[in-house]
């Protein structure tokens, strides 16, 4: 089949409710993607903050293949020596004690929402039904996780959505504490906003979270999703920030590009989960964990984890410092999970223009240009992603 015929038997058979560009991958490597024109493009969106060693990366692809040729698939009926080891180094690496281990950011979060509920009925037998989350987050498209979205444009047409939450606003800690009661199950957040915008959490508010939290008995869950596993430059966001949460949620980047995702939190809270409560055939994959065996390996690295701060500085600087057409009214972000704000009348139009002039990036929260490129990305990506944009922007000013 020719390009447009692909794209046109795409639009006809894939799901109505994506939009993809008219382009067609055929491969990645490192940095780059190329399309089926073998056109080139610097790679700072990473399959949505995902490919955090780069595109293909070799130790992946042959840690997945040997694992494809020994053991594919055995349900959690019973144990692989490649599940108990990802199991090991992830709760050996954070505050937690046990994982559960899935496939999606959603699946996670949904796992963390049923866990803290249960942890409140069965462990503390306190049957609470509020879980307040936060205006213009994100934490995905399962139904609880677009009820605990604070966005009504993702409810739209959903509705009767799951009873019991309610929205605070982010960075405001009297709005949390208008809401928390003893009726909270528990406090679910961004520790950067994400989707929303790139909007790191401000000072002191995660910390006042936790303590409304343990003035309440309410448990804190932090959505580390996009911001977990090496992006912001540590580990976990909650360890840039030095706070530390009851339950974690993780996806995206965890596989490098291999769907798997995680549940983490202590002992005590896993409590709430007794045998039958909650499980997923796929949930700990052999395939899935020998991928994230290899990224936690990497990413783990503390000279790994430095240069990601350093190039992610750089970004930032550069951006700052763009003598570019579009204005860029503000700089956020930590590590290498960036976003540049032009309004909404210019992000779309950057983005498009950007990926013409062959660098790749999406917006974020409408007004917001956002950079999440592989992990590995040095100072010299950084300078030819700002030439690229600049070259955009210019064509968006002037078209
Ligand atoms: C913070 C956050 N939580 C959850 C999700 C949902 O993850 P997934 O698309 O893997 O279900 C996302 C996806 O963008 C996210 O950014």
């Amino acid at each position: 089949m020719n390009k447009s015929d692909l794209i046109a038997t795409g639009d006809r058979t894939g799901n109505p409710s994506y939009a993809p560009a008219r382009l067609i991958f055929e491969r990645g490597e490192g940095m780059y993607v190329y399309d089926s024109d073998g056109k080139a493009y610097l790679d700072f969106l990473a399959g949505i903050a995902v490919n955090c060693l780069g595109n293909c990366a070799p130790q992946i692809a042959q840690a997945v293949s040997r694992q494809a040729q020994t053991l594919l698939q055995i349900s959690n009926m019973f144990y692989s020596d490649v599940q108990i080891r990802l199991q090991e180094s992830l709760t050996g690496g954070c505050f937690a004690d046990r994982v559960f281990l899935c496939n999606s950011g959603a699946e996670a979060n949904e796992a963390a929402i049923k866990l803290a509920r249960r942890y409140q009925r069965v462990v503390r037998g306190e049957p609470r039904t509020q879980i307040i989350t936060f205006e213009s987050s994100f934490h995905g498209r399962t139904l609880a996780a677009i009820t605990a979205t604070g966005q009504p444009k993702y409810h739209e047409g959903f509705e009767p959505l799951v009873p019991g939450f309610a929205y605070a606003r982010f960075g405001d800690l009297e709005s949390v504490e208008r809401l928390i009661s003893a009726d909270t199950v528990a406090v679910m957040v961004e520790p950067i906003q994400g989707e929303g915008g790139v909007r790191p959490a401000p000072e002191g508010f995660l910390s006042g979270l936790r303590n409304l939290c343990d003035r309440t008995g309410a448990l804190l869950i932090f959505d580390e999703v996009q911001t977990g596993v090496g992006r912001t430059g540590h580990l976990y966001a909650y360890q840039h920030f030095g706070v530390t949460p009851d339950i974690m949620t993780l996806a995206k980047g965890l596989g490098g590009g291999v769907p798997v995702g995680a549940m983490l939190a202590t002992d005590t809270v896993f409590e709430g989960f007794t045998r039958g409560s909650h499980a997923s055939t796929f949930g700990g994959n052999p395939l899935a964990c020998a991928a994230a065996e290899v990224v936690l390996r990497e990413v783990g690295d503390p000279m790994f984890l430095s240069g990601v701060r350093d190039v992610g500085e750089y970004l930032m600087a550069s951006l700052s410092n763009l003598d570019a057409a579009v204005p860029i009214s503000a700089v956020r972000g930590v590590g290498l999970m960036v976003g540049a704000e032009v309004g909404a009348e210019k992000a779309g139009a950057v983005a498009t223009a950007a990926r013409e002039h062959g660098l790749l990036i999406n917006t974020a929260g409408g007004t917001t240009l956002r950079f999440v490129p592989p992990l590995i990305a040095t100072r010299s990506d950084v300078d030819l992603a700002m030439e690229r944009l600049r070259a955009a922007m210019a064509q968006v000013a002037s078209p």
